[in-house]
């Protein structure tokens, strides 16, 4: 492509490192529409004639017929995606070919390409996260009125439901929904056309090629265009921060469906077993999704590190973000798919985190919230009270519903008998019905308006 200038051809060292052919050909369909609307401007401008447009058109298209369908030969010589169709087009229809590249650049081309890609996987992702929070809101219903032991520390504190748990991800996935939807809006900027670095000399319609392309608008500074990378380091932040939530997820689905807890079971669909121990039933799903951040975490600080260093306008490292950025968000979205899988198939053992709710003296503050209502006592008081009560029923070797109105009023004479009502689990977090609280009414409300902003 650059033959006038050279006396002989790159060493095959120089070629390995230099092609980006064998990551890059995943942007053939975005290379090819970003040329379809870069030819049509250059016609609509007077710049190429109609009968040019017309032939560049309809080679391009074969080109890219002939990708799909995995008939095309790619050539590491060729360097990268934008020569390879170029080449190929020269192929087909001869001369005009070589008139496209009027008025761009690989710099722009290659940042347009990218930006439409990664659009593409921002639209796909989101209604990956879509489904998945679908999926959480279904079972947060079923499983509105179950508690669970909630933790701080991973030892038990209060009682929660196993519903308003399932929200709580929700909400995380709702966050970085909402992040993934903010750098869209920031990407959506067409760089075409601000060729290698400074603008060109001819008449173009950047406008023109913005909208055919689906952009909000042209960007506003070609040596700002060529060297961007935020919108991929933006996405990779988000997708790091949904990562780092399926991965805490998947990390409570390990623990849970352990033998020692068994709250839930995965289906065997979404389950490994041992090749030596036959009793085994290994959640690798989760296992796995809890390692495959680090894939994320990495392809985001590898692409940070590329830039860092980087005057403008475009340098030869910045091809160092595709390999990352297409690793970091094919596994984001299989781990999505993996997410939704386990949490559409998984068994809930009610009994078992009935139980557990139960244990570790979990209704302690509600002895003490109660001594607040009902007896009048200052909360620092009713702490301590209540702390003598838990010391009672460890030596006693029962739980705080085991211990009588007699046990009780040995230790602070306020109590009554009314004060049963609030020991057990069931009834401590039906009083939990503070705004944003575990109460069963409130899991139920919550599911209720998620469907409602999931149209499902
Ligand atoms: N393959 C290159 C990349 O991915 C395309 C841009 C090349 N530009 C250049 N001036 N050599 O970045």
């Amino acid at each position: 492509m650059w033959g006038g200038r050279f006396a002989s051809g790159p060493d095959a060292i120089m070629e390995e490192i230099n092609a980006s052919i064998g990551f890059d050909q995943r942007l053939y369909k975005h290379d090819i529409a970003g040329s379809i609307a870069h030819a049509n401007m250059l016609a609509a401008a007077g710049i190429l004639t109609v009968e040019d447009k017309d032939a560049i058109i309809k080679g391009l298209e074969t080109v890219r017929d002939e990708i799909a369908q995995g008939g095309f030969t790619f050539s590491r010589a060729l360097e990268d995606i934008h020569m390879n169709v170029e080449s190929r087009l020269k192929e087909l229809i001869g001369e005009p070919a070589g008139r496209l590249h009027t008025a761009r650049s690989r710099n722009d081309q290659v940042a347009t390409d990218f930006r439409l890609y990664v659009r593409e996987c921002i639209d796909m992702l989101v209604a990956q996260v879509e489904t998945l929070q679908g999926v959480l809101v279904d079972r947060a219903e079923t499983e509105a009125a179950t508690v669970m032991p909630g933790f701080t520390h991973l030892q038990s504190a209060q009682p929660v439901t196993f519903g308003h748990h399932l929200l709580a991800y929700v909400e995380m996935f709702s966050r970085d929904r909402g992040r993934l939807l903010d750098a869209r809006a920031r990407l959506n900027e067409s760089p075409l056309g601000s060729a290698a670095l400074a603008g060109t000399s001819f008449p173009i319609d950047r406008e023109m090629t913005a909208k055919e392309l689906g952009f909000d608008r042209p960007t506003a500074n070609s040596l700002d265009a060529v060297s961007d990378r935020d919108f991929i380091l933006e996405t990779l932040a988000a997708a790091s921060i949904c990562a780092m939530h399926l991965s805490r997820f998947s990390e409570e689905l390990v623990i849970w469906s352990s033998a020692q807890f068994a709250f839930i079971s995965l289906s065997d669909k979404f389950s490994t077993g041992s090749s030596i121990m036959p009793q085994k039933r290994n959640p690798d799903a989760a296992e796995l999704i809890r390692a495959k951040v680090g894939r994320i975490f990495g392809a985001f600080t590898s692409l940070l590190m590329v830039m860092k260093g980087l005057p403008l306008a475009y340098s030869k490292d910045m091809q160092e973000d595709k390999e990352v950025a297409f690793d970091a968000l094919d596994t984001l979205s299989l781990s999505l798919a993996a997410m939704t899988g386990m949490v559409s198939d998984l068994a809930v053992n009610r009994e078992k985190m009935a139980a557990a709710a139960g244990a570790g003296f979990s209704t302690a503050t509600d002895l003490a919230d109660w001594l607040v209502r009902a007896a009048n006592v200052p909360f620092r008081d009713a702490h301590h009270i209540t702390g003598r009560a838990v010391a009672a029923a460890e030596a006693k070797g029962c739980g705080l519903e085991g211990l009588t109105i007699e046990d009780l009023k040995a230790i602070d004479e306020r109590i009554t008998s009314a004060v049963h009502k609030v020991l057990g689990v069931d009834n401590s977090v039906k009083s939990r019905t503070s705004y944003g609280g575990t109460a069963p009414d409130n899991v139920r409300k919550q599911v209720a308006l998620w469907r409602e902003r999931l149209g499902a």
